[in-house]
Parts: structure tokens; sequence; C-alpha cells
């Protein structure tokens, strides 16, 4: 099958969340299954030059939108048997951000229309396009809305996926004269949203197939508390909705092989692992002391990632004999909430207010908890990374979260992490002081870490999951 994937961001090229973390693995993975597939990107000029200078230049065409006739230049880059292409136009995306610009709604619909026009362009007929988040929701519609008119996009099945319901991309109406879009697809059944055009909403509508990043997650955007508006609109479109969950790149993150940890282990011999933990409560100024379970957290610091629940018992969970390292940045009041308790707590509490993936890398391998307490996670990358290095992660159970974390069993001894149900930071607290609980049963809980080091929370099921999809889509 010729697969078209079309994202916002992926990595190692550019990220700023865990959509590039996909975008950049899933691709590999199902070309891995003998699939010949595209990814399509923007070209930013925040991708860095050690990319950029191997870029190949393939061509230029244009797009107009309303009065603008706008460059579409092309570039190329072949990388694990996945053919990259960048879409370039200075005017939108040599920016200092990617999102949160002031003309979002036309950036992002210049990129959707100049997707569409590429695959014209290369004259590549692909079976599948695979847009996802609110970025590229127009693809499903423009591929419709193209395909009556010009027999070339005729049969072209597009699946789109929601990597998290919060981000829409919800703009005024005026822009539908820049979309292109006839009065046709402005109403409440296609990309109307009170007054304004919604992007997701068009992918929802339009898209042959559509899909979330874990089980739970499409159960859950049914219903308000997390459909963030759009549950009706997922209600009326759930016979085509499914769950598939994420997988992460099992070469990059290998405890094994990473270089930017100071000792490698694994399942057989994960000794070095103490090591880590060390150079960890070093780089972050904490008592130098194997004995003290530690917790890390790497996350962005907005509401839905729960970082409400800490502050609420950070004095209580201050008590304990612990220590938390946090990293990331986010909301200035969770931002100066985490340092003043790292102040107030410096022997215990060390907050990185910044990011650094070698850091963070520190943190998953070193630790020996990883906490999430998230309100809302679609799938959750980290709990998979932290398993994937042996660090037990402690969730809530909410989403991919849920999906991946089976709570310990203390009676059976099974189970691969610690989770907690309600939205409530005393069924957290509770949940942690189960979890070092066990920490000091070493016998038992070295063969948890073991279950999690062996786990396997790759790509290999879930890109099999999608190749079954696409294909019961096109035959059907
Ligand atoms: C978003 C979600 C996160 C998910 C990721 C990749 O960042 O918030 O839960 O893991 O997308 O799908």
């Amino acid at each position: 099958m010729k697969i078209f994937y079309i994202a916002a961001e992926a990595s190692p090229f550019i990220k700023t969340g865990g959509l590039a973390d996909v975008a950049g693995s899933l691709p590999k993975a199902l070309a891995k299954n003998d699939q010949e597939v595209s990814v399509v990107l923007p070209l930013y000029s925040a991708i860095d030059w050690k990319y950029r200078s191997q870029f190949e230049f393939v061509g230029y065409f244009y797009v107009d939108l309303d009065w603008r006739h706008q460059y579409v230049g092309v570039f190329k880059y072949e990388k694990d048997d996945v053919n990259y292409y960048f879409i370039d136009n200075e005017y939108y995306f040599a920016r200092n951000s990617l999102y949160g610009e002031i003309d979002d709604g036309e950036r992002f619909i210049f990129f959707n229309r100049a997707v569409v026009g590429l695959l014209k362009y290369l004259d590549i007929k692909p079976d599948i396009v695979h847009a996802n988040d609110w970025h590229t929701g127009l693809i499903p519609l423009y591929l419709k809305d193209y395909s009556k008119g010009d027999s070339f996009y005729k049969d072209i099945k597009s699946v789109y996926t929601i990597h998290n319901i919060k981000y829409q991309g919800i703009f005024k109406s005026d822009i539908l004269s820049i979309a292109g879009l006839g009065g046709q697809y402005y109403n409440e059944e296609g990309i109307k949203y009170y007054d304004c055009i919604n992007m997701m909403k068009a992918g929802i509508v339009y898209c042959d197939l559509l899909t979330t990043v874990s089980h739970t997650y499409a159960q859950e955007i049914r219903y308000s508390f997390f459909g963030q508006g759009l549950d009706g609109i997922i209600r009326k479109h759930q016979h085509k909705l499914k769950g598939i969950i994420n997988g992460i790149d099992y070469d990059i993150f290998n405890p094994k092989t990473d270089k930017t940890i100071d000792y490698n282990y694994d399942a057989k011999d994960f000794s070095q692992k103490k090591k880590n933990k060390a150079e960890l409560q070093r780089l972050f100024h904490l008592p130098e002391n194997p004995d003290v379970p530690l917790i890390g957290m790497v996350t962005r610091l907005v509401d839905l990632k729960g970082i409400d629940l800490l502050d609420y018992v950070m004095d209580e969970l201050m008590n304990e004999d612990i220590q938390l390292v946090v990293l990331g940045t986010g909301e200035n009041n969770y931002e100066d909430m985490l340092k003043y308790y790292s102040y107030r707590y410096k022997n215990k509490l060390a907050a990185g207010i910044y990011f650094d993936e070698a850091h963070s890398k520190k943190i998953y391998a070193g630790a020996d908890f990883f906490l999430m307490p998230s309100v809302a996670e679609p799938c959750g990358i980290s709990q998979l990374i932290a398993m994937r290095y042996g660090t037990i992660p402690i969730v809530r159970e909410t989403g991919g979260l849920s999906d991946t974390v089976i709570p310990y069993n203390k009676y059976t001894n099974e189970g691969t992490g610690f989770g907690f149900k309600t939205i409530n930071a005393h069924e957290m607290l509770y949940a942690i002081k189960k979890a070092i609980k066990l920490y000091q049963d070493k016998d038992s809980f070295n063969k948890l870490i073991k279950r999690d080091l062996e786990l396997d929370n790759s790509w290999n099921k879930s890109s099999i999951e999608y190749l079954e999809e696409y294909k019961r889509i096109t035959n059907g």
C-alpha cells in the first residue's frame, strides 16, 4: 500500500510533544512491514541545519488562498525507508514558534492545501492519507471535495487520528474564503462550530476512519467531561472510531544502547540502574542516597497533567522519606509553585523548570518511580518510556495510562505499576505510599522492575493494527 502520513511535527526533525514521537516512529514501523510510506511536514526554520542541509529540492507549485497566490516549495529526504517531504514557504514557516502564531489558521490551511496539491504534483496516488490532530484536519475534507471534480482524488481513503481533543484549531468563519470552501461545508453537520470553523471537527466528519491513541480514550471522548465540546460529533461518528494504542520506538528508547544515560542495562542485568540514580541525584543536587525512593516526573506543567493534585498534597508528600525530581515547563502558576516547594524542601524536591532531552532520559533511567497524575491522557508516552527503562509508573487510570499500566496486585505479585482512579489528591498520595512501601520489599520490587523491562510496548502490534484497518477501508 502507498501511505501518506501527515503531521505538524515529527521526531527527530521537529518536536514539541507526543505527536512528534508518534509521527517519527509509526511511519518507520509501517515501512518495516513493507509498505510504501511518505511523511509530509512543514519546513519550519527551526528544523536543525544538520537535517536541512541534506534535504533535496524537488520542485515547486502554487496554491491559491483567496487572493493570495502562494508558493509551495517541495523538499525531500529519505530515512529508515520512509520518504519525508517538506513543504517550504518562508512566509508561513520561518517563524519563532511552530504554533501560537496570530495567523495559525491561514498557516495550516495553507499546509493542508499544499499537501493535497502535493499528491498530484508528485503524481503519486496513495491508497491512504493519514492525517493527525487539528493542524491537518481539513485534509480529509479536501480529499472528498477535490474528488468531485478531479478523478485523481477518487478512491483515496483518509484516516484521521486524534492525539488530543483539547486542541481543535478553531478560527473565525471569515477564514472560509482562504480555505476556499463553499458554504455547503459551513453547517452543524460540517465544519461549523458556534460562529467559527473547527479544523478537528472537519477531520472527524470527513475521514473514512477515525482513530485515537488508546481504547479507553476512544470511549472517554464520547462523554462531555473528556470531549471538550466535540463529544456530540464524536458520538455521531462513533461507528468509524477505533482506539489503537501508541507504541514507542524501541531502537531509540533502549536502556542497553542509549548514549544519553550514564550506565547501560537491560532486563537480564539491571544492577547498573542504581548508578544512574546516583548520577541523577548529583545532577539535581539531591543527597546521594541509594535507599530513598526517587520519584521522577517529565511533564508539561499544564492542568490536564494533574499538577494541581501535586500542589494539594505537596506538604504531606514531603513528609514521606522520598525524593522528587520534576522536569518541564508550562503555566506560570505551576512553575512558581514548584520553585517555591523546591526551595522549601531543598533536600527532597528538585524542580528543573526547563526541558532538556538528555536530562529527561536521565530521569527515565535513574528514578525508581515515574509519576503521571493526568486528568486526561489520550495515550501518554512517558509511562511507556519509563517502563522501557525499568522505572515504575504511578498513574491516574485514564486514557492510555489505564490501557498500558496494570496496577500492582500484592496478593498475586502481578502488575506493572501503580494506579489510582479518581482525580483526588489523597488517592494519588495513597498510591504513592503503596509504591514506596513495595520499594522496601527489594525482592518483589526487583521482580516488578524486571517485568517492566521485559514488556513490549514497541510498534510491533499497533502498526499491524493500523495496517489491518487501512486494508479494511480500502477494500470496503
Ligand atoms: C498527545 C497526547 C498524549 C499522546 C500523544 C501522542 O500529546 O496528549 O497523551 O501520547 O499525543 O499520541
